[in-house]
């Protein structure tokens, strides 16, 4: 029996941060190949164009437009037409989008910090917040945040990253706890090393 026809998410609908490439890009099309309705957004309107163009040409029922997820009214103006979109209910919310550099911690401003925080761990804090209603509407919701090895391991040049994810998986833990009770089921991937653009340092 085809994979396909064991399971499905026909019916189900995805909210995808930062699907426009990358691992974000690889989740919109695995999701939306099993047969859910899904969003994204991007900083980036020419990616986003382009990577709309292939999931029409495939018939992957999938819908974007730009946003970015580092700032708080952009994604409050976000949930509220996902929440359009889908009539107030959603089954997956996938907080992808993050950000991150290599440097030493004595060359990190307060403004790398403050950013990096913000996109990588707030943006997925307040996005889990804002969906909560839709996530508890739809009878059985999923919150996956994207973490990263660097969350686990030690790592040199990588601090406020790894700090970011470190806490993204406690966040992880907190969530599942809090949410059970409204059907909502909280995980966490942590990959390694992936060939995307964001890892393009590890691959020159
Ligand atoms: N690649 C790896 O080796 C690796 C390893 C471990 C964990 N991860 C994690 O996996 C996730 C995806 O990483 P990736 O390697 O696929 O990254 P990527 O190639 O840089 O793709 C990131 C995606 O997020 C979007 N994005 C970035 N900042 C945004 C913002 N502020 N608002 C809205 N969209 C934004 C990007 O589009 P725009 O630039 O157009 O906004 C793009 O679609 C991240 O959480 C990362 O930490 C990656």
């Amino acid at each position: 029996m085809e994979l396909g026809n064991r399971w499905s998410l026909r019916g189900e609908t995805a909210l995808v941060t930062g699907g426009s490439k990358g691992i974000g890009r690889a989740i919109v099309e695995e999701l939306a190949r099993f047969g859910a309705a899904a969003h994204t957004r991007a900083r980036n309107e020419a990616e986003l164009k382009e990577s709309l163009q292939k999931w029409t040409d495939l018939k992957l029922q999938v819908t974007g437009s730009v946003c970015d997820v580092s700032s708080s009214e952009e994604r409050e103006k976000l949930i509220k037409e996902v929440s359009a979109i889908f009539n107030g209910k959603l089954n997956i919310l996938v907080n992808n989008v993050a950000s991150g550099y290599i440097k030493p911690v004595l060359e990190v401003t307060q403004e790398d910090y403050k950013h990096t925080m913000n996109t990588n761990l707030e943006a997925g804090f307040h996005l889990s917040q804002l969906a909560h209603p839709l996530l508890k509407a739809s009878g059985r919701g999923n919150i996956i945040f994207i973490s990263s090895i660097a969350s686990l391991e030690g790592t040199t040049f990588m601090s406020v990253y790894g700090t970011s994810k470190g806490a993204m998986n406690q966040l992880t833990r907190c969530l599942a706890c809090e949410w059970a009770k409204d059907n909502i089921r909280i995980n966490c991937v942590a990959p390694g090393v992936i060939n995307t653009p964001m890892a393009k340092w590890f691959y020159v």
